[in-house]
């Protein structure tokens, strides 16, 4: 996510830079923003000015110090929250005071994080979604100590990339996931119980409700081990049945089937269409 981020930064007309733990991973990333307007292009959707002007805004980097003078810092690294603690630790010595840090983390705790660093005050989650350049939605996560000055500076940051905003506290899956993560679970458990096929299930979610994915699509689409972690961390937190991840979501991470990225989840991806793996739950 964290190279789409980048780009939309970048498309708004915010020097942006990304930063990268490797070279190779950082190629990747800026392959992907690059792919991505090319796309934009060919689609009549964005012009060869604004790609040309996105890409020189953008800069990769693997070193942190190059993020002394950013104004604004977004994580989007590994869900582990030590790994996170010790970014952020090192990101409050490098960069000025005055910066803002956000986590754009989907589950775990903004609070947590923000006790790394200095900067209490200007610490705050800003959530995005997947795939981010076209997503409208972002959740801006504001802590018990976050300043009002700074909740303010990210509305309108995410404002100014094009997107809408909605102000949620500091809880356990903000808003979405809180609602998101309970139906994504339920469609497997519906599965495990035979109420449907993997096909039928999904059809029914998108003509019955008008979602743009049914709920199969969507999770291999987000990946089952990121669903899964989410999952356990909701669990951990609220202990409520609704929350926790099904066995069935638990063997396939295990299997190495994380969906679209590794070509297997609920759909084997090797063939167009991908085929549904309704043998799963024989
Ligand atoms: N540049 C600019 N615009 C582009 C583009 C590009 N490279 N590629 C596509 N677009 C535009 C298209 O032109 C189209 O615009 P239009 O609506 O004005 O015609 C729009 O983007 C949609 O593109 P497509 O028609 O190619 O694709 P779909 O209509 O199939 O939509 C989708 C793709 C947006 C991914 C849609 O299926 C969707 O919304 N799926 C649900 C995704 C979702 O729920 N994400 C959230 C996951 S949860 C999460 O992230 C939280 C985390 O914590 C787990």
């Amino acid at each position: 996510m964290g190279s789409g981020i980048a780009q939309v930064s970048a498309q708004a007309g915010h020097p942006t830079m990304l930063l990268e733990v490797s070279q190779d991973l950082l190629g990747k990333g800026v392959k992907r923003i690059e792919g991505f307007l090319r796309g934009g292009v060919e689609k009549g959707k964005i012009t060869a000015e604004a790609q040309a002007k996105t890409l020189s805004l953008l800069k990769g980097t693997t070193r942190m110090e190059d993020l002394a003078d950013c104004d604004l810092v977004v994580e989007a690294i590994t869900e582990n929250l030590e790994v996170k603690r010790q970014t952020f630790s090192r990101l409050d010595a490098i960069c000025k005071p005055a910066a803002i840090f956000a986590s754009n983390t989907s589950s775990l705790s903004i609070t947590e994080m923000m006790t790394a660093t200095s900067r209490p005050g200007r610490f705050l989650g800003l959530h995005f979604f997947n795939p981010v350049p076209l997503m409208k939605l972002v959740e801006v996560v504001r802590t018990i100590v976050t300043e009002a000055a700074a909740e303010s500076s990210a509305l309108q940051f995410v404002q100014g990339l094009g997107k809408t905003p909605i102000r949620t506290s500091d809880r356990t899956g903000f808003i979405v996931n809180r609602l998101l993560v309970p139906f994504i679970l339920d469609a497997i458990r519906a599965l495990e119980n035979g109420v449907g096929t993997i096909e039928e299930i999904d059809t029914g979610m998108k003509l019955g409700c008008g979602h743009p994915m049914g709920p199969f699509t969507l999770l291999d689409f987000v990946g089952l081990d990121t669903t899964y972690y989410i999952a356990r961390i909701m669990f951990d937190e609220f202990h409520e049945q609704r929350f926790a991840p099904p066995p069935l979501l638990k063997r396939m991470v295990l299997a190495g089937m994380h969906g679209r990225k590794t070509g297997r989840g609920f759909y084997d991806y090797s063939k167009e269409p991908p085929i549904p793996q309704n043998h799963l739950t024989a």
